[in-house]
């Protein structure tokens, strides 16, 4: 969970209504709460960062999995229970679970207000304006927010949206049923936006959408538009997340290896080792083409960084399906992974099919595969001891104030001590330790 403070001082605060907003879920969704601030901050409302100083709360919820949506269900009543009645606070939940359990949420939380889906966004201020509970949850084809300026917090990374929504229909995902079809927003919007950002001091962007690589807008594909966000001036590194496999192609593998200011770095989530579950599941590519997409990326970018996401207990996963995405993990390398238990998502396409393996069997799937990937990403940081690496500096270091912190091109997190670097400027750091999750260095003289 995150909270925003992003504010606008459009207004002068009098007159301003206080917005308390929580994130949860993905990148897309704290970049979309940074829309909802922007749209909001031009009908008067600025950014707070207590609840209990808020005229309106906002969680902006995650439905990917059951705990997920849980979560958010016990936060809001919690919430609404702590809303002290001489103040009319309106409390309200944005996002996917808005848009999965819809109008049925104003029934069954008592004292919700509204409820409001990812396409709503632009008619915020009306809902707020109602008297009565009241949901928003029409998805549209067309929404991309383009016109309307994402208020962004502060730091050295931006989050740019490049798409909407998916189409893929993976059997055991709910995202194209809460985010709707896909659409990517037009190649001169984003590229004005992103000059913006520059000017503003960012130095990081992050490109985003559910299967960001299936961007298209006009001739320009994902590929071309990596190639003019590395032309933009000031932008010193290029992200993005996440890719589709299926969706990767020789263009985009050119690009990540031309274009100096993209991040070799890849998120590609894999979901599991096993033919016969990836067919299951819709993945829309096997077990060979992954291994194939992965030799191609390493050989164009040779410094390449690779995390993916994993699924355990799917339907039908047995012992032998289990042990081919143990084996996959190991032999792709990877420097991070997600790994998460199966969760039935009602109105996807695998809702109903009998669950055949147990809860106690998924979770020991789970740790096992945890405990290898601790150890694997182990041993691959701790050969970096001894190497150089180029840390865009983020923030001071939590345990240690006098050292700094931030990510380097592998988006590992590296925390150092400096001899002069900066917050918001790149330091060459020799690595001298390293744990699962972390470098540690001293900044190159
Ligand atoms: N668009 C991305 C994934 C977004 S969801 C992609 O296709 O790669 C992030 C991750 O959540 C997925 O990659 C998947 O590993 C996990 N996930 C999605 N639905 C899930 C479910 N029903 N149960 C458990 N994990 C799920
Ligand atoms: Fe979900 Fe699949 Fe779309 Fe990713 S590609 S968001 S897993 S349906
Ligand atoms: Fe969750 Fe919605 Fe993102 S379901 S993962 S917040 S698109």
């Amino acid at each position: 969970m995150a909270s925003l403070s992003g504010t606008s001082d459009l207004h002068d605060a009098a007159v301003s209504k206080a917005l308390y907003v929580e994130t949860y879920g993905c990148q897309m969704n704290l970049a979309d709460s940074e829309v909802i601030v922007g749209a909001l901050a031009s009908e008067g409302y600025r950014c707070v960062e207590e609840p209990e100083q808020a005229d309106v709360i906002l969680l902006n919820t995650c439905s990917i999995r059951d705990h997920a949506e849980q979560r958010v269900a016990q936060r809001v009543r919690q919430l609404i229970a702590l809303r002290r009645d001489n103040r009319r606070v309106r409390i309200g939940l944005a996002g996917c679970v808005a848009q999965h359990r819809r109008e049925k949420l104003l029934e069954t939380i008592p004292g919700l207000d509204f409820v409001v889906g990812p396409d709503g966004y632009r008619r915020l201020g009306q809902l707020l304006a109602a008297d009565e509970p009241v949901a928003d949850v029409q998805l549209d084809r067309r929404e991309t927010y383009e016109d309307i300026a994402p208020a962004r917090g502060e730091g050295v990374r931006a989050w740019l949206t490049i798409m909407r929504g998916c189409n893929r229909f993976c059997t055991f995902c709910v995202v194209p049923y809460v985010r709707g079809r896909e659409r990517s927003i037009a190649t001169d919007v984003l590229i004005a936006d992103l000059r913006r950002v520059a000017e503003q001091g960012y130095k990081e962007v992050t490109l985003l959408g559910q299967t960001v690589n299936a961007y298209r807008s006009g001739d320009v594909d994902f590929a071309g538009l990596l190639r003019l966000c590395n032309e933009v001036e000031g932008i010193e590194r290029v992200r993005y997340t996440s890719p589709h496999p299926a969706d990767m192609n020789e263009r985009t593998i050119a690009a990540m290896g031309e274009c100096a200011k993209v991040a070799p770095y890849i998120h590609l989530p894999v979901q599991s080792g096993s033919d016969a579950v990836l067919e299951a599941m819709d993945r829309g590519h096997t077990v060979a083409e992954y291994r194939d997409l992965v030799a191609r990326l390493r050989e164009a970018v040779p410094d390449l960084a690779l995390s993916t996401d994993v699924i355990v207990g799917y339907p039908g996963e047995t012992e032998r399906d289990f042990e081919a995405t143990s084996a996959l993990m190991e032999e792709m390398a990877y420097d991070h992974a997600f790994l998460f238990k199966y969760s039935p998502r009602e109105g996807t396409r695998a809702y109903g099919t009998p669950d055949t393996v147990s809860e106690e069997e998924k979770g020991a799937r789970l740790e096992r595969l945890i405990a290898e990937q601790e150890e694997r990403a182990l041993g691959i940081n701790q050969r970096l001891v001894g190497t150089e690496t180029e840390v865009l500096v983020e923030s001071t270091a939590k345990r240690q104030p006098d050292w700094l912190a931030g990510k380097n091109p592998q988006f590992k997190t590296v925390v150092f001590e400096p001899s002069g670097a900066r917050l918001g400027e790149l330091a060459r750091v020799r690595i001298e330790a390293a744990s699962s999750h972390t470098l540690r260095g001293r900044e190159k003289q």
